[in-house]
């Protein structure tokens, strides 16, 4: 006898849920983005200290500031109840003034240190007098000095973080992030640009960090002045060595001028003022000969009339100006991420 057919078993429904709702499925997992790299900075010394993921991550940190630098109230609570201190032992006007800003605006406090009416004046030393400001409780300490390694000297000493904003000859590594963060605004990308920097390669302390963050950011960076004003074994840093600035101008992508270091200078490098600017001078009629809108960058202060004229930095390529209002932004980053703070912390943006 042929068996009866049977229907095959369901399967049994899923409970109803308490309530009457049926069951809901399990959320499909999203993919997590990716955390951002954070350098892990106790110190800013130089950029020979930096790998190129850590100059990024400053420049992007230093985007989030310049957007919170455009608001009525420019001013985050990041970092309130630090205190930092100005500690230059050299003159200045941009780096000074735009570390006490960039700490004012992320709510830190900035004591500026004058040497001119310090117990220096008393034969007190670097030493001494950095680890008196620490006995106060700083958290951070910004140094220029003339002394090559001085910003290194006062790291191993100290517990307090430490900025070089200038060390001598040696290096200037919030320059060359600012000049970076200005170059990667207009151009997008350093990546493959040919960066020229012109003048007194010998004494420039802006030379040496420039040359060393653009490269690491991927630009093809040269140098170029006299003989006397370059010095032996520069090729070491990766760049390209021009005797002749017209050889050279036509060909790149930025230019980036240095100042002829008068204070530095012990003997006469060049023949004259006069043969200087013939030769290596920014000059209106060099570049209108040249038909170039190579984009132009100066640290200043600048020697007009020297290495530059007055109306070359009015040109639309000039972005001297635009360097100046970067720098509060990038030493806000700077101060921000030595202080503890993280990568793209949104927090960061809150206005007060
Ligand atoms: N570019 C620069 O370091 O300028 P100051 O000497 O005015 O700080």
């Amino acid at each position: 006898m042929p068996r009866a057919r049977t229907k095959p078993k369901r399967k049994p429904r899923k409970a109803a849920k308490p309530g009457g709702g049926r069951a809901k499925r399990a959320p499909a997992r999203r993919r997590s983005k990716p955390e951002p790299y954070v350098p892990r900075l106790a110190n800013l010394l130089g950029i020979s200290q930096l790998a190129p993921a850590d100059i990024t991550a400053i420049l992007d940190q230093a985007e989030t500031f310049i957007e919170v630098l455009k608001r009525p109230i420019p001013v985050v609570p990041a970092l309130r109840g630090k205190t930092v201190v100005n500690l230059f032992f050299e003159a200045s006007t941009r780096t000074s003034t735009s570390f006490a800003l960039a700490a004012s605006r992320l709510s830190a406090q900035c004591v500026n240190f004058s040497i001119g009416s310090s117990s220096v004046k008393k034969g007190e030393t670097l030493l001494d007098t950095a680890r008196t400001i620490e006995a106060m409780r700083v958290d951070g300490v910004i140094i220029r000095h003339s002394m090559p390694g001085a910003a290194h000297f006062l790291s191993r000493r100290i517990k307090s973080f430490v900025v070089n904003a200038g060390d001598g000859c040696h290096e200037h590594p919030t320059q060359a992030l600012l000049d970076a963060f200005t170059l990667r605004r207009r151009l997008g990308t350093l990546k493959d640009k040919r960066v020229l920097l012109v003048g007194d390669i010998a004494h420039s302390r802006v030379a040496r960090s420039n040359i060393l963050c653009f490269s690491k950011l991927g630009a093809r960076v040269a140098v170029c002045g006299p003989p006397t004003l370059i010095p032996p074994h520069i090729e070491e840093l990766g760049c390209e060595v021009f005797y002749r600035l017209d050889r050279v101008l036509y060909e790149v992508d930025v230019v980036n001028m240095l100042r002829v270091q008068t204070e530095r200078i012990s003997s006469s490098l060049f023949p004259s003022v006069r043969e200087y600017r013939a030769l290596y001078g920014l000059t209106a009629e060099r570049l209108s000969e040249l038909n170039t809108s190579v984009v132009i960058l100066h640290p200043g202060p600048v020697n007009w009339g020297v290495e530059m004229d007055f109306e070359v930095a009015e040109l639309p390529q000039a972005l001297i100006l635009n360097q100046v209002t970067n720098g509060v932004a990038v030493r806000m980053a700077v101060l921000y991420l030595l202080a503890g703070g993280q990568v793209g912390d949104t927090d960061t943006a809150e206005t007060k």
